[in-house]
């Protein structure tokens, strides 16, 4: 059965698509009535050949817009000479990428996967052998705490401490070992841990709970938690690395350095899926042949381009690029408060926008916005996310707050 919202794609293209979809492909996605054919920068086009402003940019995904040139040539380069080899064997794409990351996160070692979840299980399953092998920890006692209101992605350990009852329910029996406490609560987090506690793992800002920051020294606080009782500080930077924040980390921000960050989305370059996590050798270093890996991960097609995106960003320009326009879109969507706004978070190119309940949902303003020709994604009722690609213009980020505006309007 078609949504009632498919009803507003234009065009016999779109529409016989989306039946299509709706028909074969199982409903784990409510998407907007949008069916894109080709991207270029922070734009889109759909099948119709109408264009709209891509305003989520893959949930961070595309922080570096669709197809840029740099990337698009690497990955080219890289496809006429080896895709796959598997990690049974060495391929001269992954020593470069590795060694390219460990500089930009200021650590000793990465262990490339492919999804962000499958990043974040690599994490988990580091943070317990390391509890064990390394701390002592009685087998198999190890409990990591995590933030209410977390999004770390899908997999069954991953959603088994989702508090979200739709990422969370049905899919039981769940994996144990997870403590749950207060996002932004340093108290809260120093009752949680106890001498079975090997890792604390967080956002340093909440993307699918609505770009949450958390109160300021936070982040020093959780730092210095783990650093008196030996835990280790674990940050998922999926969503909020790679100079999304205006910093190269979301930590960053309060000079903070956890032991394990946990890197995805735009490391791939918008082109390919590329994931990793990386540490110190005293903590990566329980990591021995046999105990984890992935036929996908660390692959040449992946290392080429993640090796190009790290190599971006070593300059610091993407980073002083949304730090600037960060400026500019905050100062734009301040001046939305009297069209419904009642709440606006924003830390450099991303935002998450409150509007009034009454007014309408976030889902609704999202129909509106594509219906005006931008793309952006709701979270949770009546909120919004932005995070447009760090190559859009003043102007077009001019264009996306008047669009919101527009659609706010009775
Ligand atoms: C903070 C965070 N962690 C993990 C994930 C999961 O990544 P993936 O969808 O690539 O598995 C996401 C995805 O939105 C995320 O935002």
């Amino acid at each position: 059965m078609l949504h009632t919202t498919t009803a507003r794609a234009r065009g016999a293209d779109a529409l016989s698509h989306i039946a299509a979809a709706e028909e074969h492909a199982a409903h784990n996605y409510h998407p907007l009535p949008v069916v894109i054919a080709e991207g270029s920068g922070a734009w889109v086009t759909d099948v119709d050949g109408r264009r709209y402003l891509d305003a989520l940019a893959g949930y961070s995904a595309l922080n570096f817009g669709h197809r840029h040139p740099r990337l698009v040539a690497r990955a080219e380069r890289q496809l006429r000479r080896v895709t796959l080899t598997s990690r049974a064997f060495h391929h001269d794409q992954f020593a470069g990428f590795t060694a390219a990351l460990a500089e930009l996160t200021g650590k000793d070692k990465v262990l490339p996967m492919n999804s962000g979840a499958e990043a974040v299980e690599t994490a988990i399953k580091l943070a317990r052998r390391w509890g064990y092998l390394v701390r002592g920890v009685p087998e198999p006692e190890a409990r990591i705490v995590v933030m209410a209101g977390n999004f770390h992605g899908r997999t069954t350990t991953v959603i088994s401490f989702s508090d979200d009852p739709e990422a969370h329910d049905h899919h039981g029996p769940y994996t144990p070992g997870f403590v749950t406490v207060p996002y932004g609560d340093a108290a809260a987090l120093r009752d949680a841990i106890d001498d079975r506690t090997v890792a604390v793992l967080l956002e340093p800002i909440q993307g699918e709970a609505g770009v949450l920051i958390p109160p300021d020294r936070y982040l020093r606080e959780v730092r210095q938690l783990c650093s008196a009782t030996g835990v280790l500080m674990v940050a998922d930077e999926i969503q909020s690395g790679l100079a999304r924040t205006g910093r190269t980390f979301a930590c960053d921000h309060e000079d903070v350095v956890p032991d394990v960050y946990v890197l995805g989305k735009a490391l791939g370059g918008g082109i390919v899926p590329v994931s990793a996590i990386a540490a110190d050798a005293a903590v990566m270093d329980v990591i021995t042949p046999g105990t984890h890996g992935s036929t996908f991960g660390g692959n040449p097609l992946a290392c080429a381009v993640g090796h190009e995106v790290v190599t971006m960003l070593a300059g610091g320009e993407f980073q002083e690029r949304a730090a600037r326009l960060g400026e500019v879109l905050a100062g734009q969507l301040a001046g939305l408060t009297p069209y419904g706004v009642v709440g606006l978070r924003c830390r450099g190119l991303w935002a998450g926008v409150d509007v009034d309940p009454e007014l309408m949902t976030g889902r609704e303003l999202t129909e509106r916005m594509a219906e005006r020709g931008v793309l952006a994604k709701d979270t949770h009722g009546s909120t919004i996310r932005l995070a447009p690609p760090l190559v859009a213009t003043e102007d077009e980020l001019g264009h996306l707050v008047a669009v919101i505006r527009d659609s706010l309007q009775p």
